[in-house]
């Protein structure tokens, strides 16, 4: 796509169409999302298009990839803020249809959370749709390099360019968490559609690699080379290294 705006913009409609669509059906529709500055441009048209053009979201249903660990959902660096700030304040959402890993929880806790992230998503016939992002890691959602193709919902530990990636936001890189709760590939793999978007430059060398690097677990989004339903959504430097 020619700029971020239009690409997300597109990404948005698709969205809508299928919120609509599953509406029709009294159906809900399961949504997998991200955080970060990727998806920034589509979530704010999602709220325009609930604004302006009457869009609903009382048939949706929401998992988030990830969430830092440990984090309050309160704290301006968690995901709950993210989400809230960025989409869940500006839309009709039933909130009992929000689900974001819980940073809160002890440790030993975490595990049958993580079981029940997974339940609660195959339950209900599995996500419709997956949004990503791309780390300079390769990460997605915050499978890092190392991270299995099958691997499940689970804490895991961020590498160090990730936590150097997000220092800014935390105020230094010692503030930002070591851990974080996140999906895993295996999880965003089962979804039916896998949206992944990256913009600028400072992408295109991790965005050569997931798409015409060798599949490998040092590179996680390169997995997503195995997906039947898979789209990358790039502007022109995020694209300009593929050949
Ligand atoms: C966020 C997530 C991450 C980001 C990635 C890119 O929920 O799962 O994989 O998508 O770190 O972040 P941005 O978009 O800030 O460049």
């Amino acid at each position: 796509f020619e700029n971020p705006k239009i690409a997300s913009v597109n990404v948005a409609h698709r969205i809508a169409a299928l919120i609509k669509s599953k509406q029709a059906n009294n159906a809900p529709a399961v949504l997998g999302l991200a955080t970060g500055v990727t998806p920034i441009a589509v979530y704010a048209e999602l709220v325009r298009l609930h604004k302006e053009e009457g869009l609903s979201f009382k048939n949706v249903i929401t998992f988030n990839l990830d969430e830092y660990y440990p984090m309050a959902p309160t704290a301006v660096q968690s995901y709950v803020t993210f989400m809230n700030e960025n989409l869940f304040d500006h839309i009709d959402i039933d909130r009992n249809n929000v689900h974001i890993p819980d940073g809160t929880l002890a440790l030993e806790d975490i595990p049958a959370f993580c079981l029940e992230y997974e339940k609660k998503i195959g339950d209900l016939g599995g996500l419709d749709i997956q949004i990503l992002g791309i780390g300079r890691t390769g990460h997605i959602g915050f499978n890092e390099p190392g991270s299995a193709p099958n691997s499940g919902t689970r804490l895991v530990t961020l590498d160090d360019l990730t936590r150097r990636d997000a220092a800014r936001d935390f105020g230094g890189k010692s503030f930002v968490p070591t851990k974080a709760i996140t999906m895993g590939i295996g999880t965003i793999f089962k979804a039916r559609e896998i949206i992944l978007m990256a913009w600028s430059r400072k992408k295109a060398s991790i965005i050569k690699k997931a798409v015409e690097g060798e599949i490998s677990g040092d590179v996680p989004a390169t997995y997503l080379q195995l997906s039947e339903n898979v789209e990358f959504i790039l502007d022109a430097p995020a694209a300009s290294e593929l050949t």
